[in-house]
């Protein structure tokens, strides 16, 4: 159904604050003229108006962003290499929103066909707190690790023992690695030990083959154009994913893929189910009963075969500060480890055994 210009405006003037919060002010001006033009320019309203989703659950900005991005970045525009730091130009809003809405309106109905895909980011900085984790949970099991990342995207996250990572005077991962995580510890000291990974496995609803030639476009096409640290990133992720074996990642559902890879724990191994920056998109009951199927699990092992659950989401009160907690069973032990921002910078390494749940 069509949306109304009023709800478009509503989600975009959601968006352009957070682009404003997240420090993309060439997005946010973007959004100020687009919606100052909802209604008046025909062409722009009938593009949104028509996409029918919801605005805010869909990311209909980000989704127009990205599918200008790629159909720029297949015709080499200039515009995205000159006025797009990510792209290697200089921010310059006021040239930026003209030559935007200039190639918008030369290439409406690529930029249409474009919007049909979903926001994907693959966020790779969070692998400094979540390998920390890990080493973590090897240090207190001492035993080798299978893991199993829920909403794995591209799986990049699950490589994360081929990252190197560094904090304060200890580091750990391959010196020679293409992908250096290092300044993301702000305080403490995690353990350097690092985790031997035996299996890794992923699931998401859309998962992203890494060594497919579309990806580095698609998740590109994605990285806001301040956010040059983020697409560098992802570059050195992806050269170093292009190296590594392909990843098993199965298109499935979180609570389905989870109950089913949890029915056997094997022996001599810990199992580590993890996520970040995921729980968002559950309903309430989905959250509710992918937790019980992993705490019902975790309740039932012994320790031949420990089970341990690491959750890097946001706090249910401020979003912008991100929690790594790590259940493990049988101890029956509950850790908040460190807090984080979204993207796995200024982790803040600090274990404290959560009793209350
Ligand atoms: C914001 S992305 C985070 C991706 C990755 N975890 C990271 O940290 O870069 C959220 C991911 O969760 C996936 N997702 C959302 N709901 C899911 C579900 N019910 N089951 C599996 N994956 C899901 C999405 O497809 C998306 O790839």
């Amino acid at each position: 159904m069509k949306l109304t210009v009023n709800q478009v405006r509503a989600g975009c003037e959601w968006q352009r604050d957070l682009c404003r919060k997240n420090a993309s002010p060439t997005y946010a001006a973007i959004l100020t003229e687009l919606i100052g033009r909802l209604g008046t320019d025909e062409a722009v309203t009938e593009l949104l108006t028509a996409d029918g989703q919801d605005p805010v659950q869909s990311a209909l900005c980000l989704r127009l962003f990205g599918a200008v991005n790629r159909v720029a970045m297949a015709q080499s525009a200039s515009w995205l290499k000159a006025y797009y730091p990510t792209f290697g130009g200089a921010t310059d809003v006021d040239k930026a929103v003209p030559a935007f809405f200039d190639f918008l309106a030369a290439n409406l109905d690529a930029v249409r066909d474009q919007m049909t895909v979903s926001v994907q980011t693959n966020e790779v900085g969070r692998a400094a707190p979540l390998s920390a984790a890990m080493n973590y949970v090897a240090m207190v099991t001492g035993l080798p690790l299978r893991l199993l990342e829920v909403g794995a995207s591209a799986g990049l996250n699950l490589l994360l023992d081929r990252y190197f990572v560094a904090s304060g005077d200890t580091s750990w991962g391959p010196a020679d690695s293409t992908l250096r995580l290092v300044g993301h510890f702000a305080s403490g000291q995690p353990p350097a030990a690092t985790s031997d990974i035996e299996e890794r496995r992923g699931c998401d609803l859309n998962p992203i083959d890494a060594h497919a030639p579309g990806t580095d476009g698609l998740l590109r096409s994605f990285v806001w154009p301040e956010h040059v640290e983020r697409g560098r990133r992802l570059d050195a992720a992806l050269k170093v994913a292009r190296s590594a074996p392909k990843l098993s990642l199965d298109a499935a559902d979180a609570c389905t893929w989870v109950s089913q890879n949890l029915a056997e724990l094997p022996r001599g191994r810990t199992t580590v189910v993890f996520h970040s920056i995921v729980l968002a998109y559950f309903t309430p009951d989905e959250r509710a009963r992918f937790a019980k199927v992993i705490r019902t699990r975790g309740a039932a092992t012994d320790e031949d075969r420990p089970l341990a659950w690491i959750s890097l989401e946001p706090s249910d009160d401020d979003s912008s500060v991100v929690n790594l907690v790590c259940e493990m069973w049988p101890l029956g032990r509950r850790v908040v480890l460190a807090t984080t921002t979204p993207h796995g910078t200024q982790v803040r390494w600090d274990p404290k055994e959560d009793r209350h749940q």
